[in-house]
């Protein structure tokens, strides 16, 4: 099977970007990471990209056109979002649909959105985790793929839970993007199937798939 050819948007410290390459560099993913982008031309996972010898792009004042403009060079087979802070227009989603993945810090569809950390402590959650999901126009809410749960402490800040569930996103996130490259992940209508059974709710137990 030809490698698929990825790319990374971010726009922070991208260790979940780095944590994937990483599994591109052992085997795990039989793809290619081709480039990264970013809003933010600081962002430290730039800095990571270009130590690994990765094409980066910072985007530039009109954002939008930008990166519409970057991805029709690249003709990307996955796009995968980690921790991208900006809202992809609805142009791209609609574009790219089924092939846009992104992380997100909660048990989705709970707390989509900001500080999800600080608003499971305040309501006392025994729960949180980290949700990999496919893009869509609904912010934080489309189709969701693969979800990791944590438990919540007592005494758990938003650091202590930051750094918990960091740890569960690198392990979902590499699983989901290599169950999209090996091809088990299909898209019909606007659902999914995961190995030909449609997805009803995330999968949560991976102990049995590999
Ligand atoms: C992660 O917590 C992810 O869930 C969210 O943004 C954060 C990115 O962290 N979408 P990092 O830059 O990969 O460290």
């Amino acid at each position: 099977m030809n490698k698929m050819n990825a790319v990374v948007l971010l726009s922070g410290n991208g260790s979940n970007f780095k944590n994937i390459q990483d599994r591109v560099k052992d085997g795990f993913l039989n793809m290619k990471i081709s480039a990264v982008i970013s809003d933010n031309e600081k962002a430290y996972g730039l800095q990571i990209a270009r130590k690994e010898n990765i094409k980066t792009y910072a985007l530039k004042n009109k954002i939008n056109d930008d990166l519409n403009n970057v991805l029709n060079k690249i003709n990307a087979d996955l796009i995968i979002l980690a921790g991208y802070m900006k809202i992809l227009p609805p142009d791209i989603v609609d574009k790219y649909f089924g092939k846009i993945l992104n992380i997100h810090p909660s048990l989705l569809p709970k707390y989509k959105g900001m500080n999800t950390h600080q608003r499971v402590i305040e309501d006392k959650e025994s729960f949180h985790g980290a949700t990999v999901h496919f893009v869509t126009k609904n912010l934080d809410g489309g189709p969701l793929i693969l979800q990791q749960k944590i438990k919540v402490d007592d005494k758990d800040t938003v650091e202590t839970l930051k750094e918990k569930v960091h740890h569960a996103e690198y392990s979902i996130y590499p699983l989901a993007i290599k169950w999209y490259t090996d091809g088990f992940l299909e898209q019909c209508e606007n659902y999914f199937l995961f190995k030909g059974a449609k997805i009803e709710s995330p999968i949560q137990d991976i102990s049995n798939i590999k």
